[in-house]
């Protein structure tokens, strides 16, 4: 694809007259339309609040799932569903609400968003995002969401930072678009983005370290090494606390990202959710030549058993994904809850 190309443009060369690709081509349109609002809700800060009515930025309640919610959580929610009402999608699930909405049952896709990723973030002025999954509809509508991330048809995030980007994957690898303020319409500006397999960056909310299971401390116990420890590197460390930041840095310079399983109450399964969070993710990881895993499976193998189910999220470079699988499948290390010695497993090196 050329470099410049309109997303507009860009979805109706992917579409051609494949009816169910134009259904999925006309999601992105209306979410890229709904992004242009939402960016600019989010990158007026608290300014906002003087131009919108009822807009605040702060805490305002619980979603569903126990998170706290504010304010623009709710209106990015509300902007989404206006963008998307007038299309055909048999069901729509949010994270901001408990039950998917039903829209037209006999629509061929359905869509699962995260209308404001990080907003816990927003008040400090860093970047924020959109998260969306497109899935086919299947026979009982109620199965629509517990299909395995694979069923995916396309999935992509968009970042509210100094730029606002699409990253975009339709299953035939991974592009970048940037917003063009001047003509409101994104623009392709990386085409078939790639993941160095190997990287020498990793990010993990390190707070949490006496929580995280013996795997975990073995691979960051090695990054934290560097050069003086049996892997001969020093690494660099970066959290955002924004899934959205981070899985963009990891496209644009590699890296491995980490929210495991920990011992805190709530967080057996990790923090993230799977049909709206991690599904997508893994999916534009493993379109970039990346891979996602909860260190024990495939993330896009996994059948969620509900809509906001957490997942433990591995995600990434390759071949550290990779070494955390055999981390965790290691013997040796499950059986020694905090083995002292990590470095002397050759075994497990690559
Ligand atoms: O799911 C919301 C989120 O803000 C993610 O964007 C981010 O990766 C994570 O939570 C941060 O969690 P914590 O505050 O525990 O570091």
């Amino acid at each position: 694809m050329n470099p410049g190309l309109n997303l507009r443009q860009s979805m109706n060369d992917y579409a051609g007259t494949d009816p169910l690709r134009r259904a999925v081509g006309d999601v992105i349109g209306a979410l890229a339309h709904a992004s242009v609002e939402i960016s600019d809700l989010t990158g007026n800060g608290a300014l906002a609040g003087i131009t919108l009515a009822g807009i605040t930025g702060q805490a305002q309640g619980r979603n569903a799932d126990g998170d706290i919610q504010k304010d623009l959580d709710v209106r990015a929610d509300r902007i989404i569903r206006a963008a998307l009402e007038p299309l055909p999608i048999a069901a729509l699930a949010s994270e901001e609400a408990a039950e998917p909405e039903i829209g037209y049952p006999a629509a061929p896709i359905s869509v699962a968003i995260d209308p404001l990723d990080g907003s816990s973030n927003i008040d400090t002025n860093m970047s924020v995002g959109t998260i969306f999954s497109i899935l086919p509809t299947p026979r009982d509508i109620r199965a629509t969401f517990l299909q395995p991330g694979d069923a995916q048809l396309a999935a992509g995030f968009f970042v509210y930072g100094p730029q606002t980007s699409l990253v975009l994957t339709l299953g035939r690898g991974v592009d970048i678009f940037t917003l063009d303020r001047g003509e409101n319409a994104f623009k392709l500006i990386r085409p078939a983005v790639l993941i160095p397999p190997d990287t020498a960056e990793f990010a993990i909310n390190a707070s949490n370290q006496r929580h995280w299971e013996p795997p975990v401390q073995a691979f960051i116990e090695d990054c934290l090494a560097g050069t003086s420890g049996e892997r001969g590197k020093d690494f660099n460390m970066r959290w955002i606390g924004s899934l959205v930041a981070e899985a963009h840095r990891i496209l644009t310079r590699g890296g491995i990202f980490l929210y495991p399983a920990d011992a805190r109450e709530g967080y057996r399964d990790g923090r993230l959710r799977l049909v709206y969070e991690a599904n997508p993710m893994a999916f534009i990881m493993e379109q970039a030549g990346g891979a996602a895993s909860t260190g024990r499976q495939r993330i896009l193998d996994l059948t969620p058993a509900t809509l906001h189910q957490r997942v433990p999220l591995i995600m990434g470079s390759r071949n550290k994904v990779r070494r955390l699988d055999r981390l965790h499948m290691s013997p040796e290390i499950k059986s020694e809850p905090y083995p002292p010695l990590f470095a002397r497993r050759g075994l497990f090196r690559n």
